[in-house]
């Protein structure tokens, strides 16, 4: 780093997060970043091709027509809604406005590493709280001092699915403090929590386009809360966080959401066969509630490159506890032939 420059020191110190190869090409088999196989609607493309019209006027600073095609979808209040660009936007904000310098983020691990590259952004740290055989819950959780904790749920990479009353109980014990349940997956899942906003004050939810619906390319996301913390995470977004064709894309997809369903449908039966497959190729695959596997073998790590040499893109994590899996998105029927037939002469 340049001494000339005047950054604060905090940043020399911290990495930043690394995201998935996003390699390209027609012989590449994409199974590394949890996207979604299929196109969205064509009601979406119909409704970005119209609005391209508009693009020398600013979009509504609010997205108050896509906030209130949520708020139905999901029958809560208009004000309860925050869009951002992708969830990872609405969590910065969260981040941002919880987490001061020294103050600690509450996570299980493993989990979404971005949320210690948030907090470090903001000069705060991270409390992990490791998950016992990498799936189930530890006792010291839901007491935590944190003054904010994020869950996923599914949790990735692994895609366990945390119950309800799991949930609820981290709620009632974090009474005062925030508690964030991150539904990037929860489609594939079928069992969200957000009838238990009306009884948590606490209680946040994220959401995505990025996976269900098939829009990873568009960055739209957005978290139900209380009206109170709506209303203050407004004063820090920036004015026009969500561009028009966004705003347009999201609020289509959500008016035509029979073609995430049937997707949705699609991709978890193709997940649950790919399980079977992996099982009788000798890996041990946990229950996974998302739109990815993870497969565990000690060899993991050469499995991933020879894949790779393959040019079948799989997501390996070089650190503990998951040096012994390979994270593998479901992607088409074609695609996962492709990975089973590979890992077939790998393994054999
Ligand atoms: C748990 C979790 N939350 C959030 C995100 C980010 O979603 P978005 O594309 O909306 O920023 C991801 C992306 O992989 C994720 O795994």
């Amino acid at each position: 780093m340049s001494p000339s420059l005047p950054l604060r020191p905090f940043l020399a110190k911290m990495d930043a997060y690394k995201p998935g190869e996003q390699l390209d090409g027609p012989r590449i088999v994409k199974l590394n970043t949890n996207e979604n196989p299929y196109p969205p609607s064509p009601a979406v493309l119909t409704e970005i091709r119209s609005e391209a019209e508009r693009l020398h006027l600013y979009p509504n600073p609010t997205s108050e027509s896509l906030r209130r095609a949520l708020a139905a979808y999901h029958g809560v209040e208009l004000e309860q809604v925050l869009v951002g660009n992708g969830s990872d936007e609405i969590l910065r904000l969260l981040i941002h406005a919880v987490v001061g310098p020294g103050q600690a983020l509450g996570m299980v691990n493993p989990s979404y590493s971005l949320y210690p590259v948030l907090a470090k952004a903001f000069e705060g740290r991270t409390n992990y709280y490791p998950l016992i055989d990498l799936v189930r819950l530890p006792e010291d959780v839901f007491g935590g001092p944190e003054p904010i904790f994020i869950l996923p749920n599914p949790n990735p990479p692994v895609g366990t699915l945390f119950t309800k009353a799991e949930i609820v109980r981290l709620c009632r014990e974090r009474k005062g403090r925030m508690v964030v349940i991150d539904e990037a997956y929860v489609d594939f899942a079928q069992r969200d929590v957000v009838s238990l906003l009306v009884e948590f004050k606490n209680l946040v939810i994220t959401r995505t386009f990025s996976k269900s619906f098939s829009l990873a390319g568009l960055r739209v996301g957005y978290l139900l809360g209380s009206t109170d913390l709506v209303a203050e995470l407004m004063k820090i977004k920036d004015s026009y966080n969500m561009d028009r064709l966004s705003q347009v894309a999201a609020a289509a997809a959500v008016a035509s959401v029979e073609s995430m369903y049937r997707n949705r449908d699609r991709i978890v039966e193709e997940r649950d066969r790919t399980a079977e497959e992996l099982i009788r190729l000798g890996y041990r695959v946990p229950e996974s509630h998302g739109n990815f596997l993870f497969a565990i073998h000690p060899r993991a790590a050469e499995h991933y490159s020879l894949l790779r040499q393959r040019g079948i893109l799989v997501r390996y994590f070089d650190q503990e506890p998951l040096r012994e899996g390979i994270r593998i998105t479901i992607g088409t029927p074609e695609q996962m032939r492709a990975l089973l037939a590979a890992l077939k002469e790998i393994v054999g």
